[in-house]
């Protein structure tokens, strides 16, 4: 049961970056995988099914979709949005667009997934960020959300941990997909470099490449971690 190459895997985001990755990594296993994302572009050999993570009756068909043989094998939450500048500028809408998709979207994926991760001792994985782990500055919302995560797949793992469900989360540093570009070209003058770099300090080598964050995913959610839950994997090249 839910060995690589018969599963049905749930990969969020996956038409960009860390997701897409992730999805393709599946899909090499063998496994069957639906990429859930509002753009249609997730890698070829993986069943795109539109969603809106933030909008729960697009949650809800999604769902019922990826689990027409009544079994979710790996629910991986990878979808999210960034937020990035001084909390001044940080709007109501900005801080309900960034919790909706980055928060509570996990929140309703698990809740719509867990009766066919029940039928077949499933696992969730859920990306998280070293904002949610670490201070970050100038990313009150996404922190915010991201601290939110961490501690919901945390509570969640004890909870779900008498079925035998486990639930884990990666925190990735900076991994080099679109979001970051979104980051960075925010870093006006008017804002605090010092600060800023003190996120920055990360083992040589560049910017994390999405696979390897696909890689934890895989491993995480595959029958060689049966025994790990309630883990909230650094990976981020130290800067935690
Ligand atoms: N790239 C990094 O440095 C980094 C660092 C820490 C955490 N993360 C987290 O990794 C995850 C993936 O980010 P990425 O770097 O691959 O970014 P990305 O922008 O390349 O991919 C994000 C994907 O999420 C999708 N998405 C956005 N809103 C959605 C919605 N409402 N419903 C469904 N899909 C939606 C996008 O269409 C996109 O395909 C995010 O949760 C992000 O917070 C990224």
């Amino acid at each position: 049961m839910n060995e690589p190459g018969s599963r049905v895997v749930v990969v969020t985001g996956a038409a960009s970056g860390i997701g897409h990755a992730t999805a393709a990594l599946f899909r090499d296993l063998g496994d069957t995988v639906y990429g859930l994302d509002i753009r249609p572009s997730v890698p070829d050999g993986v069943t795109y099914v539109e969603c809106n993570v933030g909008d729960r009756a697009s949650v809800l068909a999604a769902v019922e979709t990826c689990a027409a043989d009544g079994r979710i094998d790996v629910l991986a939450n990878v979808a999210g949005v960034v937020q990035f500048g001084r909390i001044d500028t940080v709007t109501e809408e900005e801080w309900d667009r960034v919790h909706a998709v980055d928060l509570k979207g996990p929140f309703m994926l698990i809740q719509a997934a867990l009766p066919h991760l029940r039928a077949c001792g499933g696992n969730i994985v859920n990306v998280s960020s070293v904002a949610g782990n670490k201070a970050q500055p100038y990313a009150t919302a996404y922190a915010a959300a991201k601290g939110g995560l961490t501690q919901l797949t945390r509570a969640l793992a004890l909870e779900l941990a008498p079925e035998g469900i486990r639930v884990n989360a990666i925190c990735p540093g900076t991994v080099d997909t679109p979001i970051v570009e979104q980051v960075f070209h925010k870093l006006t003058d008017d804002l605090d470099t010092r600060v800023a770099d003190r996120l920055m300090m990360m083992l040589p080598g560049g910017a994390i490449r999405p696979d390897e964050i696909g890689s934890a995913i895989v491993y995480l959610a595959s029958p060689q971690a049966r025994m790990i839950t309630g883990e909230i994997m650094a990976f981020d090249g130290g800067m935690s």
